[in-house]
């Protein structure tokens, strides 16, 4: 099997229709040994989630933006395992007034807030886990909205998301002499819990849908996971640095056919 074996850490699982979800699915799926992480409240709703996976996981406690609490995971999971083969990054977070229109005077302490959950927490998750995971190498993995682009309403969690493809390129360029591998997939949109708390997010779908020469449906994040567990695998072991689309070839077209 694909994941025979790999040890892997998946942030994000939230609901069964976070994309973590879908990652964590195919990854025990294909022979993966999974964790799942969460942080505050959320993590008793990850603990009801993983239940619904082929073989329940341990939930761990991790707000990315704590980094003794990175810590405690990579120790823990340095006992049970020895190693960690790779991790999923599906971790994004803005305040209300970061979202919606308000670009032009949002105040700096929320972009820093969306930033440093959804950008930053990418590198400080790398070199957390970099310990269990030099010695052998890997694979890590972001989840983006492709940011090379504006959109309406995203606003500075799109901003946020530029910074997430930044900092995949200089992980992939720091962390490469040391085997590990890190690219970031831009997903479509996903009826997530993240994805209904982006105001507008109904138009944004309704467009993506219409100009996707696959089309795309925003209730299954499974396509994500695919190329996630892609990502994971060694048959990508040439690629890092690298933002893979799965949106339904979106980003590829001008405008929708007739
Ligand atoms: N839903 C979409 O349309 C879409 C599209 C492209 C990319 N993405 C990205 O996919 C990733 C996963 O989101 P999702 O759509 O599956 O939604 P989701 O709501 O299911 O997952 C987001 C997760 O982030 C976690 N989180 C937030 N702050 C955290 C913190 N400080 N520490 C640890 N965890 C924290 C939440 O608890 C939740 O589990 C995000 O990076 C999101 O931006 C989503």
């Amino acid at each position: 099997m694909l994941l025979q074996d790999k040890k892997l850490l998946i942030t994000g699982v939230l609901t069964p229709q976070s994309i973590a979800f879908s990652a964590a699915e195919i990854a025990q799926e294909l022979g993966a040994e999974i964790v799942l992480t969460n942080f505050g409240r959320a993590v008793s709703l990850t603990e009801k989630t993983a239940k619904r996976l082929p073989s329940p996981p341990d939930v761990l406690e991790m707000d990315v933006n704590d980094p003794e609490q990175i810590d405690a995971v990579r120790q823990e999971l340095g006992r049970r395992w020895g190693r960690l083969d790779g991790f999923l990054h599906a971790i994004a977070f803005a305040p209300q007034d970061a979202l919606g229109g308000n670009f032009l005077h949002t105040p700096w302490e929320s972009v820093a807030t969306a930033f440093q959950t959804s950008a930053f927490s990418f590198a400080s998750l790398a070199a957390g886990m970099l310990p269990i995971m030099e010695e052998h190498g890997g694979s890590i993995v972001s989840l983006d909205f492709d940011a090379q682009v504006a959109w309406p309403i995203y606003d500075w969690m799109g901003v946020s998301k530029a910074g997430l493809e930044a900092v995949t390129r200089y992980l992939a360029r720091d962390l490469g002499p040391k085997g590990i591998r890190a690219n970031t997939v831009s997903a479509g949109p996903l009826k997530t819990m993240a994805g209904k708390g982006i105001p507008g997010f109904e138009a944004i779908a309704d467009v993506w849908s219409r100009r996707a020469p696959l089309g795309w449906d925003i209730t299954d994040p499974t396509p994500v996971g695919r190329a996630i567990a892609f990502l994971m695998s060694d048959l990508s072991s040439g690629i890092t640095g690298e933002l893979i689309h799965v949106d339904g070839g979106f980003h590829a077209m001008g405008i929708e056919s007739s």
